[in-house]
């Protein structure tokens, strides 16, 4: 594992590329990670632990998330943005309808929400590990992540401060 907490994507024994899929979220203790369209905080820390985390990486995220994602994120990483709509700036992302359409890769891929987008790869079984920054306040907000797929997997935590706990979650199996 790396000292970023992720890990290498690995070949199958046939030379099939099996992409790790990382869900990379921050959430308060009741799994509120927006309201209406933003993030309700803000820890300047936390976004830089954001932005080195997918520095260079391709990212997964649905429409409003894009939508409310500072520039800089785009233009660092490689980003595929989930929409059923045809206004999306292609010269800025690149828009899916579905999973299957991302190019696997080398590196590990980042699935960065919303909560649709969450729950569609949570529910298709495709995320290998869970980087939850754990806000320790509590927040208003209406939209969730959703920490069930997540309660019963390991949990090793990372790095911790005043505000929040970041933690690494594998699957036991
Ligand atoms: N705290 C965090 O770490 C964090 C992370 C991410 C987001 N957020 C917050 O979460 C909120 C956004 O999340 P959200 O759940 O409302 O929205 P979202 O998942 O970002 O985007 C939803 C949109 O994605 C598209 N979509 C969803 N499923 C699709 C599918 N199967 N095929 C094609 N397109 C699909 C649709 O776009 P179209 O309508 O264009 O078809 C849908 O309206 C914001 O408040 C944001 O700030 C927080």
């Amino acid at each position: 594992m790396g000292s970023n907490g992720s890990m290498p994507t690995h070949a199958t024994q046939d030379g099939v590329l099996n992409t790790m899929l990382i869900a990379l979220v921050a959430c308060d203790p009741n799994g509120v990670i927006g309201k209406g369209g933003h993030l309700p905080w803000h820890y300047p820390e936390e976004l830089e632990h954001f932005h080195r985390e997918i520095l260079g990486k391709v990212i997964i995220m649905g429409h409003k998330t894009y939508l409310d994602l500072p520039k800089r994120c785009l233009k660092s990483s490689i980003p595929y943005v989930f929409s059923r709509e045809h206004t999306i700036p292609e010269e800025e992302v690149t828009r899916v309808e579905e999973v299957e359409e991302i190019p696997p890769s080398e590196e590990t891929q980042y699935v960065i929400g919303g909560s649709e987008i969450f729950d569609l790869y949570f529910k298709k079984g495709k995320i290998d590990s869970a980087l939850i920054t754990h806000i320790k306040k509590e927040y208003e907000g209406n939209i969730f992540f959703p920490l069930h797929f997540v309660a019963t997997w390991k949990k090793k935590i990372l790095r911790e401060n005043d505000d929040f706990i970041i933690a690494h979650y594998f699957p036991t199996c």
